[in-house]
């Protein structure tokens, strides 16, 4: 890792290197001496905030812009107002885009108080191009507008906007390059997300993700390998494998590896406690997965395998190539091999042409599936997608009422579930302070369930063995067994 790099010995007359990532150093170089005159001018700190929306890679690389700031000398600040605010946005669902607009329209009289202040904007949102054309055209007092192709980009973008005083936009189509060793600051210390895949190449027929998030690319297992011992190193215990389908894992890499066998050098880690992944597509899921899973100590025994419809009609039409039945014979095998293993999914009510017989038949899967829980979403139509262009889209009033009927169901099915270990006494991760009761913690089992148990910050981090007192639908009340 280039975090230990010393800013202090890069000649800011230099000629710019051509090299990444040591560009992007040398910029964060130019940045930290403009911080510290405007510190001087103001005689406090600059202080930043990242506000993400979307999934688990849109937070990882939030991480990796705070690192930057980080770098530069900014602070993390909670404080409504701040110098810096960067919006890291999704675009998976329309809702996703609302809450962006929102936020930016409370930011414009915020800015116009705080002339100052910096907002950058960027994220999955950005790659659509009228998205970018009506932020250009109405939202002028943004800064810096860039995509998900070109995050490592970040800081020259910056320094382009201080030393401009314009607004910076600079998104890419598409690329082929993973710029490896960027500065990251962590959420937490005890755990932390791990790109292993950037992209997808699935095009499932109402997803916009492979046209704003680009081809599958795999980073290389010794990169993998070398940033996890790196972050167990500095403390972390549980890590989270990334990628949109992680079961194709390695498959295009010049020496092709699994991810099973990826999962083995994992595992091999000392110090690294637990291991989690998402997201896997039932298409790619392996036996061979299954048994490494079922021989490790670290993986946790958390399977997130989408769903997205019980209706094999209905699957086909989404290009997810499997049917009702090979999904259930998957639930089957991995139960199986794991009895314990918990089971939740994703899934999409509503789709374009979706009649009673195929929401029954989503019923019906999470009948028999038994998940310990499930996001379960109303179908977006997302521009650009085919479904997006059917005449067949459901009314409104049809979707809610199975959305409803769907909710119930899987509400039922994971209180059932939560049930299975009350009394029990299992490993909990804690981590974190309790927001709403005083004097407790949260923390997560190996199967993803929350377990809320007294205790103080000193347990933040650490695995406990925690007795299960009482399953309250969705979560545990727990006490740490001494
Ligand atoms: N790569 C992951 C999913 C990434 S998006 C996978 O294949 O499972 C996360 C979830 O958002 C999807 O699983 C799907 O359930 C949901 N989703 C994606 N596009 C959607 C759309 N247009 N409308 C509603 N939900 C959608
Ligand atoms: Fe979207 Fe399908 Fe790719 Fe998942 S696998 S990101 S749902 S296209
Ligand atoms: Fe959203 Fe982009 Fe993730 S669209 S779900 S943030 S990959």
């Amino acid at each position: 890792m280039f975090q230990n790099i010393d800013l202090d010995t890069i000649d800011l007359l230099a000629p710019i290197p051509e090299g990444e990532p040591l560009r992007q150093y040398y910029y964060i170089a130019h940045l930290r001496k403009w911080v510290a005159e405007r510190e001087a001018e103001l005689g406090r700190k600059l202080t930043y905030q990242c506000r993400t929306f979307g999934c688990q890679m849109n937070a990882k690389d939030s991480e990796k812009f705070a690192g930057m700031l980080e770098l530069m000398g900014f602070v993390a600040s909670e404080e409504k107002i701040v110098d810096f605010v960067l919006y890291n946005t999704c675009t998976v669902r329309e809702n996703a885009n609302m809450k962006v607009y929102g936020h930016l329209g409370v930011l414009k009289t915020e800015k116009k108080k705080h002339p100052g202040m910096m907002i950058a904007i960027c994220g999955c949102m950005m790659q659509e191009p009228d998205e970018v054309a009506k932020l250009k055209k109405t939202y002028r007092f943004l800064d810096i507008i860039f995509g998900t192709h070109n995050i490592f980009k970040f800081p020259e973008l910056m320094y382009q906007r201080v030393q401009t005083g314009k607004m910076v936009v600079d998104v890419w189509n598409g690329t082929d390059m993973i710029v490896e060793d960027l500065p990251s600051e962590r959420k937490f210390s005890f755990k932390c997300g791990i790109n292993i895949a950037y992209g997808c190449n699935n095009f499932c027929s109402y997803c916009i993700v492979p046209y704003v998030r680009g081809r599958e690319r795999s980073r290389k297992p010794e990169d993998i390998i070398r940033e996890i011992k790196d972050v167990v190193a500095d403390g972390v215990v549980e890590i989270m494998l990334l990628g949109q389908n992680v079961n194709s894992y390695g498959k295009t890499l010049e020496n092709p590896i699994s991810f099973a066998d990826l999962l083995r050098e994992v595992e091999k880690i000392e110090g690294l406690e637990r291991i989690r992944f998402m997201t896997s597509h039932p298409k790619d899921l392996s036996d061979e997965l299954i048994e490494v899973m079922a021989q490790s100590k670290k993986i946790c025994r958390h399977f997130h395998l989408p769903l997205q419809s019980g209706s094999t009609r209905v699957l086909q039409d989404m290009n997810r190539r499997y049917t009702k039945e090979r999904y259930l014979e998957l639930v089957e095998k991995l139960r199986m091999a794991m009895p314990d293993i918990a089971l939740t999914t994703d899934i999409i009510v509503g789709y374009p042409g979706e009649t009673e017989e195929d929401f029954l038949d989503t019923m019906d899967v999470v009948d028999k599936a038994d998940y310990d829980s499930a996001y379960t979403f109303i179908y977006s139509r997302r521009t650009g997608t085919p479904a997006a262009a059917r005449e067949d889209q459901i009314p409104e009033d049809v979707v809610k009422d199975r959305f409803d009927r769907l909710l119930a169901l899987v509400g039922e099915k994971s209180r059932e579930r939560t049930d299975r270990f009350e009394g029990k006494t299992l490993p909990v991760l804690v981590e974190e302070k309790n927001s709403q009761l005083e004097g407790y913690v949260t923390g997560r089992l190996e199967y993803n369930t929350v377990v809320h148990l007294p205790g103080d910050e000193s347990l933040i981090g650490k695995i406990v063995n925690v007795k299960l007192e009482e399953a309250r639908g969705f979560y545990y009340m727990g006490k740490v067994e001494e």
